[in-house]
């Protein structure tokens, strides 16, 4: 049993991403995870300032106060995070950027995670569409030595809705089922 974090990087309401996430969920809770899905439409977070005071001030605490204090308790207790997000301009969504950028400070290494998984969704109908976002989070499962749970790449999504009754949703059901 894993404790899993599933981080929904789109606002749109029922859109792709959030139905890919909820396939995904369907299946690891199905492999008896522990699974929470939070989605960047409930938080106001705000970019990362790069002041670097978190790495000068005792309590090593951000000096931004905003909902991210609500996230790293969340973020910090899970085993297994996944990244789900849309494809904008070949990276992931701003706010989802906000997020992860939000973590450098000392605070991270209190986290427990071990590995990382990656949801995404695009338009475009050519898989090359998501090959940045690869290279970044690859570049990050080396850096901080995390193994990867792996990919669901779904493409050709456009509009709410497009993604349902696609077999991608089958294969985000199967990778949350495979975990423990
Ligand atoms: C600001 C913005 C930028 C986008 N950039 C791309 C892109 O570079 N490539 C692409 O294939 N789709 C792009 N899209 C389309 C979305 O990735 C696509 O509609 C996706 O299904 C949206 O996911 P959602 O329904 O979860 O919001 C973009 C959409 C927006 C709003």
């Amino acid at each position: 049993m894993s404790r899993i974090l599933v981080i929904v990087g789109s606002m749109r309401k029922h859109g792709n991403t959030e139905v890919l996430a909820s396939e995904f969920e369907k299946g690891a809770r199905d492999g008896n995870n522990n699974v929470t899905v939070i989605s960047v439409r409930d938080y106001n977070i705000v970019p990362c300032t790069g002041c670097n005071a978190c790495h000068r001030r005792e309590n090593k605490d951000c000096v931004i106060n905003d909902d991210m204090q609500k996230i790293f308790p969340i973020l910090r207790d899970a085993d297994i995070i996944v990244i789900a997000s849309p494809v904008y301009f070949y990276g992931i969504s701003a706010r989802l950027k906000s997020i992860i950028d939000r973590l450098h400070q000392p605070a991270r290494s209190a986290m427990k995670v071990k590995k990382l998984g990656l949801l995404l969704v695009a338009a475009d109908t050519i898989p090359s569409v998501f090959d940045a976002i690869k290279m970044q989070y690859n570049l990050i499962l080396d850096y901080f030595h995390l193994d990867n749970i792996g990919e669901v790449l779904a493409y050709g999504v456009e509009a709410v809705g497009d993604i349902e009754g696609k077999p991608i949703l089958d294969e985000a059901y199967q990778l949350g089922k495979r975990l423990e």
